[in-house]
Formats: C-alpha cells, sequence, structure tokens
C-alpha cells in the first residue's frame, strides 16, 4: 500500500535542514477527527533536534512544503503541521491497489524464507475437547493463515495428548466397567464415561490409581496388551475430533502427537544429566528453577514414567531439527503460563541458542454459562453440540429471513460456524470472553454473522449491477472516475481498505488474530454506511461505476479477511 506517511516524511525532510526522513514517518499521526487533516506532524517532537519552537517548524512547514498530487493543503495549528489528502487522487491510488491486487491485497514477503511452528489444538484423547481446546484450534489456525498470507512457510501441528496416566486410568477403567460393544457403538462418549467413573471410584478407592499407574507403566514398555487399547481408544477419539475440525475448516500439517516423541526421550533425559542439569529427588528426577522463582519442571517419575515437560522439550528437540523454525508456538489457556515457562528455561539452561524463539500464545477463559446443554456427559460431546446449535439457531434465523433461500443447509453451517469462530477472535486473546447467544448471532452486532452479512449485500449489489448490464469488469481493474468517490462515506471506507496490509502485519507481529476480526467490523460498518448514504445503482453511468468499484474493493478485502480468521463467506445469506 501506497505510504503516505513516508511521502509526507520525506517532503518535509527536503525543507528542513538536519531532519530525519525516517524519524519523521515515525512520529507522523492520524488525527482523531478528520476535520483536523488526514495525517498530522506533531512538530514538539522535533523542537529539540531542530532547536526550534513547535510552531515556528509548523509555520515553515506549512509555507515551505513541496506540492505532491496526493495532498491538497497543509497548515500549521498549534504547533502541529496538518496534511489534506487531495480524495480523488486517494481513491485513485487506494482502491487502484485494491482492486489490481485482488485477493492479494495485504499480503506481503516479510515471512519469506522464515518458518514458523504452530503448535495448537492439541486436544487430549480420553479426556475432554473442551471449548478452551476450541480456542487454541480457532487461534492457532488464524494465526496459521496469518502468517502464510506473509509468505512464512507454516507447519500446523496437532500435539494431541494421546500419552500419560490417563490411559492407565482408562485400561483400568474399561477393564473393570468396560464393554467392547458398547464402547463402539457409545464413542467417546462412552470413554468418556469410563474415564469419570475411574474418578468417582478412586476416590474411595486409592488403590485404583496404583493400578491405573501400572497399566501405563505397561503402556510405556510397549506391553501388546495395553498398546491394542490404546489404539483402540485413539482411533475413537480421532473419529470424534475429526467431525469438530471438519466443520471447523481445520487440518495440520503433522498429528504427531505426545506419543510420537515415546522413541526420543532417552536422548533428552541423558542430555539433561550430561548438562548437569538433572537432579534425583526421592527416585524422580527433576530441574530446579529455584534460581528464576520456578517450581522444578518434572523430567521422570519414580517408576520412570515421562511427564508432559519431557514430552515438550522431546519435541522441541525435533521440530528445532526437522523444521529448522525461525519461530515455535504455542497456542494454549494461559493457564499453562507456567509449564512453558519452566520448559522453555529448561530448553535455555541446555544451552540452545534457539530457545528465545520460543513463544508461548497464552488466551482467556471462555464461559459457556449462557449456553444450555442437553444433558450429555462429556465436553467433547457438549463442543460438537455447541457448534451444532449454532448451526441449528442460524437455520432458524435464515427460515424466518430468507426462507427462500438455496443452500440453506450449507449457508447456515458456514455462518453458524463463523459465528462461534468470530466470538472467539472477537477481543484480545488474553481476554476472558463469555459466551452468548444474543451476540453471537446477532446480525446488527459486532459479530461473525454481521460481516458475513455485510459480504452477501454486497455481493448482491454486484450481482444485480451485472444482470442489469453494468460493466463491472471496467469497475473490477479500476476504470472508474476516482472524483466521484470524494463523498465523506466513501472515504472513510477507503480509509479502512488503506489500513488492512498493516493490521494484517501487526496481528502476525503481536500473534493477535482479533486485530484483524476488528477491523472487518470496521471495513463493515463504514461499508454499510456507505452504502445507506450512497446509491449504487443510480443512472448515472459513472458514478454507478465509482460506486460498484469500492463495493468490490470491499468485498475482496472482507473475503480476505475473513479467510485469514478461518471463516468462510457465503454468497447470499
Ligand atoms: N494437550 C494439552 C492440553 O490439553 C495442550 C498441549 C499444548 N501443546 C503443547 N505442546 N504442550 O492441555
Amino acid at each position: 500500500m501506497t505510504d503516505y506517511k513516508t511521502i509526507l516524511a520525506e517532503l518535509a525532510a527536503s525543507v528542513l535542514d538536519g531532519a530525519d526522513a525516517a524519524a519523521i514517518a515515525a512520529m507522523i499521526e492520524v488525527p482523531p477527527n478528520p476535520e483536523m487533516g488526514d495525517l498530522s506532524l506533531p512538530c514538539f517532537k522535533l523542537s529539540k533536534t531542530l532547536r526550534k519552537a513547535p510552531a515556528h517548524i509548523a509555520e515553515e512547514l506549512a509555507g515551505k512544503l513541496p506540492a505532491h498530487p496526493a495532498f491538497l493543503s497543509v497548515t500549521a495549528a498549534s504547533g502541529y503541521l496538518n496534511v489534506f489528502f487531495n480524495k480523488s487522487s486517494y481513491a485513485e491510488t487506494v482502491l487502484g491497489e485494491v482492486l489490481r491486487a485482488g485477493d492479494a491485497f495485504g499480503a506481503g514477503t516479510i515471512g519469506e524464507g522464515k518458518t514458523i511452528v504452530i503448535d495448537f489444538s492439541s486436544p487430549n484423547i480420553a479426556k475432554p475437547f473442551h471449548v478452551g481446546h476450541l480456542r487454541s484450534t480457532v487461534i492457532g489456525n488464524a494465526l496459521y493463515r496469518i502468517h502464510r498470507f506473509l509468505g512464512f512457510r507454516c507447519v500446523g501441528i496437532n500435539h494431541l495428548g494421546d500419552w500419560g496416566t490417563q490411559f492407565g486410568k482408562l485400561i483400568t477403567a474399561y477393564k473393570l466397567w468396560g464393554d467392547k460393544r458398547q464402547v463402539e457403538e457409545g464413542e467417546i462418549e462412552e470413554l468418556m464415561r469410563l474415564y469419570v467413573k475411574f474418578h468417582d471410584e478412586a476416590e474411595s478407592k486409592p488403590e485404583l490409581e496404583d493400578e491405573a499407574r501400572a497399566w501405563f507403566v505397561r503402556l510405556e514398555q510397549g506391553d501388546e496388551e495395553a498398546l491394542e487399547l490404546w489404539r483402540w481408544f485413539k482411533t475413537i477419539s480421532y473419529k470424534e475430533f475429526n467431525r469438530i475440525y471438519e466443520l471447523l475448516g481445520v487440518s495440520f500439517d503433522s498429528d504427531a502427537g505426545e506419543s510420537f516423541y515415546n522413541d526420543k526421550m532417552g536422548t533428552v533425559v541423558e542430555q539433561l544429566k550430561e548438562k548437569g542439569l538433572l537432579e534425583e529427588d526421592q527416585g524422580a528426577f527433576l530441574v530446579r528453577l529455584d534460581d528464576y522463582n520456578m517450581a522444578p519442571a518434572l523430567i521422570l517419575k519414580k517408576d520412570g514414567a515421562t511427564l508432559y515437560h519431557t514430552r515438550d522439550i522431546a519435541a522441541a528437540l525435533y521440530r528445532n531439527k526437522t523444521y529448522g523454525f525461525d519461530k515455535a508456538i504455542y497456542v494454549t489457556d494461559y493457564a499453562q503460563n507456567l509449564h512453558f515457562q519452566q520448559w522453555f528455561k529448561v530448553i535455555e539452561l541446555m544451552g540452545f541458542d534457539w530457545a528465545d524463539r520460543l513463544v508461548h500464545v497464552p488466551f482467556g477463559r471462555v464461559s459457556l454459562e449462557g449456553v444450555k446443554f442437553a444433558t450429555r456427559k462429556g465436553n467433547v460431546v457438549l463442543l460438537e453440540e455447541l457448534l451444532r446449535q449454532s448451526i441449528d439457531k442460524t437455520r432458524d434465523i435464515i427460515e424466518s429471513k430468507n426462507p427462500q433461500l438455496e443452500d440453506k443447509e450449507q449457508v447456515a453451517q458456514q455462518v453458524g460456524v463463523g459465528a462461534v469462530i468470530f466470538n472467539d477472535l472477537s477481543s484480545n486473546r488474553i481476554k476472558d470472553i463469555s459466551f452468548s447467544w444474543k451476540d453471537v448471532l446477532n446480525f446488527e452486532g459486532e459479530s461473525g454473522p454481521y460481516v458475513q452479512y455485510t459480504y452477501a449485500r454486497a455481493r448482491s449489489v454486484l450481482r444485480k449491477a451485472e444482470t442489469a448490464g453494468a460493466d463491472l469488469a471496467a469497475a473490477a481493474i479500476a476504470g472508474f472516475d476516482p472524483a466521484l468517490l470524494e463523498n465523506a462515506e466513501a472515504q472513510l471506507v477507503l480509509k479502512e481498505l488503506a489500513a488492512f496490509p498493516d493490521k494484517v502485519l501487526v496481528a502476525m507481529e503481536k500473534l493477535e488474530p482479533s486485530i484483524v476480526s476488528r477491523h472487518l467490523i470496521d471495513i463493515a460498518q463504514r461499508f454499510n454506511r456507505f452504502y445507506h448514504e450512497c446509491p449504487i445503482l443510480v443512472d448515472d453511468p459513472a458514478l454507478k461505476t465509482a460506486r460498484l468499484a469500492l463495493v468490490t474493493g470491499v468485498c475482496n478485502v472482507l473475503r480476505t479477511g475473513l479467510g485469514l480468521i478461518g471463516i468462510q463467506t457465503p454468497e447470499r445469506i
């Protein structure tokens, strides 16, 4: 995107003796009120280097700034240089760039030659796929798409929790109370029932815990019976997870879960020993982190079993060797902050210079208090039910608003799922969020359906224009008269479109997809205002073409933006 700040900064630097253009560019602001200009340079920031009063600098700039086609006028006001764009030139530049770039508007090359490993979703087999995993899935998927758009090579890994003591528990429960047919029919729900029953019973019968530990040790030692049950449980859970991933439109480059590292743990333990980091403590092994005010990282239990930490360290070594990442991120609930701080520190203490490439991306809790579920056991089911409920409710809304719609089922799915995704990405990830159908499915609020509906409405205008014989191609290749987009509503839409590439970039830098989601709301709101105030299918062909060009640009950017956060764009709602 043409960088107006740089253009202005260079002009300013050419007038001011001893000022640096890059430094000036960084000082330039967008005034809160457009009446004060489109850009503004606070001259007090320059007065120290230039040894002049701010008002003096502003006056000097206003008087001497060379003319430029992008800028209509400049004024000095209380120490600020205010710059007003040439609105027609602005429309021509911005919309021209948007239309010419098409789907690639906002794409970048900043990630070229760089690799990012994204560890996300990562539910636990035989434990609930809870709403936190949904959030990890949605945030991780958005980060994946944003990075890919900026040229990074992305490796998405579902670090499935497919190993650990919970399998000992599940095997124990199955042996005691399970039934093959029941598991086959009840699938994950039945596994959940067994898992929950284990915990209920173990409260009064602690020997069950010993039995479970023994089964897990057998599993770790490669006992065939244990392995066979484990594989079976895993297949069953997978089926369920895959249904959810399919609904969400999410996939991974690797499903290497915790069990994948079983044969890679030995070297971790050896290296820790060699480096003098491993300490024995009542038969268990750990790395002390007292110097860093953290509890120790447990590496081996008394019975030799490995732990969550051990597996994460092994996985990081493997990923570094296999992918040679520039950054490896881990998307989980903030409840795991300490876990990641601990083992990141262990990697650092092991002397690996890539320790600082590991980044935990924590997010807040989701409260589902406002949601009523049919009383079925197990959160996996709840999660799928949540998505299904959203689809059902969307279908009802469509049924009442637009009963004629074709592909109702598909649209209900795209909008129902999009609504849940958008809700997860609607505020800073670290914030706890609540879930209320009223907000999630509010077609007029700051929601996924609102943005999708805006897109569909814009597309419908384009279709109508085309049927009426308008030259959409001319609109789409920037063959429009930019002077017809000088009105305030159009200019505000253009500003939002122009900001899109930067928002994507900042979302990548801050690992914060909500920056994109919120920007899409801004675009949609500005566009709806324009749509309301400026009839598009007017008689004047030139005016019509110019407005259609803007509608086309808005469609492009909304589609790209929604795609970046993993949301689909139905053509009709
Ligand atoms: N399975 C874990 C959980 O549900 C999340 C795993 C996150 N990734 C990782 N490499 N630790 O809590």
